[in-house]
């Protein structure tokens, strides 16, 4: 098997890459059991890169279905060190516009009976993962980088509210997570990043706000808005992902 040290994770809107030259699948089988889809090897300009659809590659996978742990244990297994998540997001303040990038840097987490951790009780001893700085600091550098050279606007600071999905939230909710200092809303955060740094994978994320979050405009948030935004939104995610890899 041929190692790539640089992995991205698709969330909804970016269930394959266009622009992936597919050298090869890898069919991954873990401990932890199967991840959400084969992981896919490939080119991104002259850098080689494996690409795994978070919800599938037929997006059927619900995020608290997700099998988080199957999905890190095989990337670091294929060779991943850093890692890339695309995450789709609802912005909570007004500068958090539909179809916006931002480079989060902070988490709070409020999923529940997700497994999250890959320590559990048995045989090693307890550790606990220093988590100060959910993300990796190099490589949000480089993404922030890689977005300035590129020309793409990204918002380079937020705190990221994990929820537990698949619904939507309520608005009293978004003002709960309002006042707890949530920037932006989404549901497949955590426990992605905190198994990443169980590995000791470098791991950052790219939000791209589909929608205001609950309560922030008039009227219901609609599929229909959500996958407009998106697309709109992974045009950006592309170019700024062609940018990044070089530079990692
Ligand atoms: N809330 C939670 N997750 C999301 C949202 C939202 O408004 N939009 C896209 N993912």
């Amino acid at each position: 098997m041929t190692m790539s040290k640089v992995a991205i994770i698709g969330g909804t809107g970016l269930t394959s890459l266009q622009n992936l030259q597919i050298s090869g699948r890898e069919i991954m089988h873990t401990p932890y059991g199967e991840p959400s889809s084969t992981l896919v090897r490939g080119k991104l300009g002259d850098n080689e890169v494996l690409f795994l659809p978070r919800h599938g590659s037929g997006h059927t996978i619900t995020p608290h279905r997700i099998n988080y742990r199957a999905n890190l244990w095989a990337l670091k297994e294929a060779g991943a060190e850093m890692i890339i998540a695309v995450n789709a997001i609802g912005g909570i303040q007004s500068e958090f516009q539909p179809g916006c990038l931002v480079i989060p840097d902070q988490i709070i987490d409020y999923t529940w009976g997700r497994s999250n951790t890959f320590f559990e009780e048995g045989d090693n001893p307890v550790i606990h993962v220093d988590f100060t700085w959910p993300y990796c600091r190099s490589l949000r550098q480089a993404l922030l980088t890689a977005a300035e050279q590129a020309g793409v606007g990204v918002i380079d600071k937020a705190t990221y509210g994990a929820t537990q999905g698949p619904r939507l939230e309520t608005a009293a909710e978004i003002d709960k997570l309002e006042a707890d200092g949530c920037n932006i809303v989404g549901m497949t955060g955590m426990p992605e990043a905190v198994l990443a740094r169980e590995l000791e994978a470098c791991y950052a994320s790219i939000g791209v706000v589909a929608n205001l979050a609950a309560g922030r405009h008039d009227g219901e948030i609609t599929m229909e808005e959500i996958e407009q935004h998106l697309a709109e939104g992974m045009k950006n995610v592309r170019t700024l992902l062609e940018h990044v890899i070089p530079l990692l």
